[in-house]
């Protein structure tokens, strides 16, 4: 548990990589300290001023300090277990087939309406440790395996519940536009009519949605349904993000953009038209490369198109029951760097600073005075050795706001 009274520190005897200017920003034989939970000095050592050599010191033994990490994209509160569908698709399933035979996120839908509340916190805390256990202090949580209001209520107060149960943020996003429920099948359209006019305001104005997220594919929702979900949005304030391009080109990724949206995930259809878009707009690329991993897919986002137009790049485990059961974000950062080619910097910016980004949070993602006091500390030698070992277990201590964990 965290001592949330404590949010003054210094650590000495570090190495810094503060995703600050060219690479990643290292300041080596470094100090930093902060107060009140922000960053108030870093630097090198030798020039540590007198005011902050008597805060609460911590021996960094010559390891690496980052910024705590950021989950962008997850989907992991949810309960029940899809490894029968894991083995169907060993035996020759695909997973649309699956999902159009009502399994996939339908079947998640099923076990998650059917948990209480405290169920499916407690279903999903294990999930959530495993993420902190390797340095996140922020991540976002979706709904969307509710599908009805009562149902994604209940999820969204689980993502909240855990933000104060393990002292980090969650931001929670409003996935509504997953999948079509059961009891609208055929009538997508009034579907969405109930998500635009009924769920998504009072779930906003319960104060349990910070964004919204839609799934626009053949076997979700329409680039149609999915402007009338953004233009629900923004009558509300709401950012949007969007699964974009996972399965096929929709042209989500322009859209999303054109709605000035936080960020467009997946995009392994992602366009010409599409990047140009993002880069206009702002918009950050999210790639979830556990999902790629996971259904075995072959097309691979554009990563040499985004890097030459200067999309900014994040990188997330998508943690879900169907497409990615994956709860370790270093290994999303490895499979960054191993299926998509991503440089371990990349990777490694790409899980702190831009997935900041994508998340519209200006005040953590990099280590400078002002920002959040949200810190990881490795023992490792060199940064790239967080994107590099499977499994290897790093982190030697974790900071959020200031406070130890
Ligand atoms: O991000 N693409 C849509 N949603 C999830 C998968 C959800 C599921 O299969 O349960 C994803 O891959
Ligand atoms: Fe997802």
């Amino acid at each position: 548990m965290i001592d949330r009274r404590v949010r003054d520190g210094l650590l000495r005897n570090v190495h810094l990589a503060t995703f600050v200017g060219e690479g990643y920003g290292a300041v080596r034989h470094a100090a930093l300290a902060w107060r009140e939970g922000r960053i108030a000095w870093l630097g090198p050592d030798a020039e540590l001023p007198a005011e902050f050599r008597a805060l609460p010191t911590h021996d960094g033994a010559g390891g690496w300090l980052t910024p705590g990490l950021i989950d962008c994209h997850t989907h992991l509160v949810y309960a029940g277990s899809r490894a029968n569908e894991f083995e169907s698709r060993l035996n020759g399933a695909n997973y649309e087939d699956i999902a159009r035979a009502g399994g996939g996120i339908l079947s998640t839908v099923r076990a998650t309406r059917a948990a209480d509340e405290d169920t499916l916190l407690a279903a999903s805390l294990p999930r959530v440790d495993a993420l902190l256990s390797e340095g996140v202090t922020t991540l976002e949580i979706k709904s969307g395996y509710g599908l009805d209001l009562p149902s994604e209520r209940k999820m969204l107060r689980v993502a909240r519940r855990i933000g104060e149960l393990r002292g980090v943020t969650v931001r929670t996003t409003f996935l509504g536009a997953h999948a079509l429920p059961p009891e609208f099948a055929g009538e997508s359209d009034a579907y969405i009519d109930h998500h635009c006019t009924a769920m998504l305001p009072a779930l906003a104005s319960e104060g349990l949605v910070d964004a919204v997220d839609a799934f626009c594919e053949r076997i979700a929702f329409t680039p149609a349904q999915t402007t009338r979900v953004f233009d629900a949005a923004a009558k509300l304030g709401l950012p949007v993000k969007l699964h974009a391009e996972q399965l096929s080109d929709q042209g989500g990724a322009t859209l999303v953009a054109k709605h000035r949206g936080l960020s467009a995930d997946h995009l392994e259809w992602l366009s010409g038209e599409g990047i140009a878009a993002m880069k206009a707009a702002g918009t950050v690329a999210v790639l979830l490369p556990g999902a790629f991993y996971c259904l075995r897919e072959t097309k691979l986002p554009p990563i040499a198109a985004l890097r030459a137009a200067g999309v900014p790049i994040a990188v997330s485990t998508d943690a879900n029951p169907g497409t990615s059961p994956l709860t370790s974000l270093l290994l999303a950062a490895n499979m960054a760097c191993t299926l998509f080619r991503l440089t371990p910097q990349e990777a490694l910016a790409g899980i702190t600073r831009e997935a900041a980004r994508a998340l519209g949070m200006v005040d953590r993602g990099t280590l400078a005075v002002g920002k959040r006091a949200d810190l990881a500390l490795w023992r490792i030698g060199e940064p790239a050795e967080l994107a590099y070992a499977l499994g290897a277990r790093p982190l030697a201590a974790s900071w959020v706001g200031g406070a130890k964990r």
